[in-house]
């Protein structure tokens, strides 16, 4: 039987470094299957997609401009995917493609576990496409004071929250993105980049270094080939705790190959692939330090 295959699905995916990462582990788990790059143009998803449902297919990442329309071809949508209205994994199983969003899984664990230290500030969202529909949904269940949403579009970022209901802590507010640079930041204990500055190598950050603080959690969904963006380097030299773009990678990478094998991820297999294509290790931030115990200081 011919090697069964996994995709990334996508336009400009050339230089992605899932395949790395997978192929990595399906070798270090014995699984006879080839993971690849696909570059797939809007008036080709739905042949694309028909590819997918072949027994010889376990499923595809699926990344810009598609993780909107993919929505619409799948046959079954996780409740995340509902929410945000778009997804970045379809799985094939036995025909049927089932379509989830592991940008929000990787966001809830980051999150997850600093769970108190958000409790203390508001979450600054930078950007309204499809990856601050993930932020918010990943924030969705966590005891945060206030969320908000910093678009250069105000009209993009109202409908995005619009769609936000149900949320501990009520609905995010709007702000431009200009308001990160008014110094309001200083009073929040998260700032996530989910725009695409510091993809280019002459893009500004979108926080300007003076508004970040030693207090401050900065999660950045960018990475890029030449290193660390001016975000996630002004930020450690600030003291901040920093989650870059291939921390993020690296933990999405995790559920997708869980959902598409059956078998769980070799996460050092992954990370190692991973550091060795991007010259440099991905950059996360720990948990939040467990409480002091009652009486510790007493007794000690
Ligand atoms: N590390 C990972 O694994 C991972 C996963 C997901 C996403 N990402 C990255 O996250 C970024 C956002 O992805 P997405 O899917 O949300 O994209 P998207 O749906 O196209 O949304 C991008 C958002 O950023 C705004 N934006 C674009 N260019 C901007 C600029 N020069 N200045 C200020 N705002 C700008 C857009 O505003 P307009 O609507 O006005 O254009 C939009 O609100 C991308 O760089 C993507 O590569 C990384």
């Amino acid at each position: 039987m011919p090697p069964r295959r996994a995709f990334l699905l996508g336009e400009g995916v050339a230089h992605s470094l899932s395949p790395v990462m997978h192929t990595a582990a399906f070798a270090a788990c014995g699984i006879d299957a080839r993971y690849a790059s696909w570059e797939v143009r809007r008036e080709e998803l739905d042949q694309a997609v028909a590819r997918l449902r072949r027994d010889d297919c376990l499923g595809a990442n699926i990344t810009m401009p598609h993780k909107r329309a993919v929505v619409d071809r799948a046959d079954v949508c996780s409740v995340a995917v509902r929410r945000c209205g778009a997804g970045n994994l379809l799985v094939n199983r036995q025909g049927r493609l089932h379509l989830d969003n592991t940008d929000v899984l990787a966001l809830r664990t980051a999150f997850t576990r600093r769970a108190r230290h958000l409790a203390r500030g508001p979450v600054a969202v930078l950007g309204a496409g499809g990856a601050a529909a993930a932020v918010l949904e990943a924030l969705r269940e966590l005891d945060t004071p206030a969320v908000w949403v910093l678009a250069r579009r105000p009209s993009a970022a109202a409908r995005l929250v619009e769609r936000d209901r149900g949320r501990l802590g009520g609905r995010p507010t709007v702000l431009p993105l200009a308001a990160a640079a008014d110094g309001r930041l200083r009073d929040c204990a998260l700032v996530v980049n989910a725009t695409p500055l510091g993809m280019a190598s002459d893009d500004p950050s979108p926080v300007p270094a003076e508004h970040l603080h030693p207090g401050l959690l900065v999660y950045d969904l960018v990475y890029r080939p030449g290193g660390p963006t001016p975000l996630q380097r002004a930020a450690a030299a600030r003291g901040c705790g920093v989650c870059d773009g291939l921390s993020h990678l690296l933990e999405q990478a995790g559920p997708t190959f869980a959902a598409l094998t059956g078998h769980p991820p070799p996460r050092d297999v992954m990370r190692r692939a991973l550091a060795a294509a991007a010259g440099r290790d991905p950059v996360e931030w720990g948990a939040d330090e467990a409480p002091a115990a009652a009486g510790s200081a007493a007794t000690g």
